[in-house]
């Protein structure tokens, strides 16, 4: 890894009550996020939402399917300049086998031009579903680099998942 490598972490998470764990006062991804920031000395952006979506969980899931049926753009708090940055690790939930809309507003917002992106999601049992190839092709000028990272939102709150993630770091050479 070239150590003048300017690294940033940019997700979406949502706390609250959520499927499996109950109800959190920080996100499975985020738990990931701040993982990858305290083990790379990464800079932080998180995706705030403009309207925070609601705490009860059927609710969310409500307005996550009318915005993802109206292919809607959610706008999000305060932005971040990624021109600065050269490895950009990108996290986020699945929500209905896809990226979140607001995710997809963000992605459209910025130039990936010659960015080195990394993904990471949570899940309960679909994995990154797909979503992968559609950052490759949503950020066609950027480089994704190895194969990403999903795990269960569950196993993101514990001391296995924590130690499953520093291997994934490890291997990409991002921890020595
Ligand atoms: C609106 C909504 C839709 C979801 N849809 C899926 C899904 O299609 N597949 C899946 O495996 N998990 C799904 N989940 C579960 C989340 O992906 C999982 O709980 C994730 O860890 C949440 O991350 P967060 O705490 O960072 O927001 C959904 C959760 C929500 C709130």
């Amino acid at each position: 890894m070239n150590t003048n490598d300017k690294k940033l972490v940019i997700y979406f998470s949502r706390a609250d009550e959520n499927y499996s764990v109950g109800n959190v006062e920080v996100g499975n991804t985020e738990l990931l996020a701040k993982e990858i920031i305290a083990k790379t000395g990464a800079d932080e952006f998180k995706i705030i939402p403009e309207v925070a979506y609601p705490a009860n969980y059927q609710e969310t899931v409500d307005q996550a399917t009318k915005e993802r049926n109206e292919q809607a753009r959610p706008e999000y708090k305060s932005d971040v300049d990624i021109s600065n940055y050269d490895t950009i690790f990108f996290g986020y939930p699945i929500w209905w086998g896809d990226m979140p809309m607001i995710v997809y507003n963000f992605i459209e917002k910025h130039d990936w031009n010659g960015k080195t992106v990394i993904p990471f999601n949570t899940h309960e049992g679909s994995g990154n579903s797909g979503t992968y190839n559609i950052l490759k092709s949503k950020m066609s000028s950027a480089t994704l680099k190895g194969d990403g990272f999903n795990m269960s939102g569950s196993t993101a709150r514990t001391e296995d998942g924590i130690k499953e993630l520093d291997n994934w770091l490890e291997g990409l050479g991002y921890i020595n």
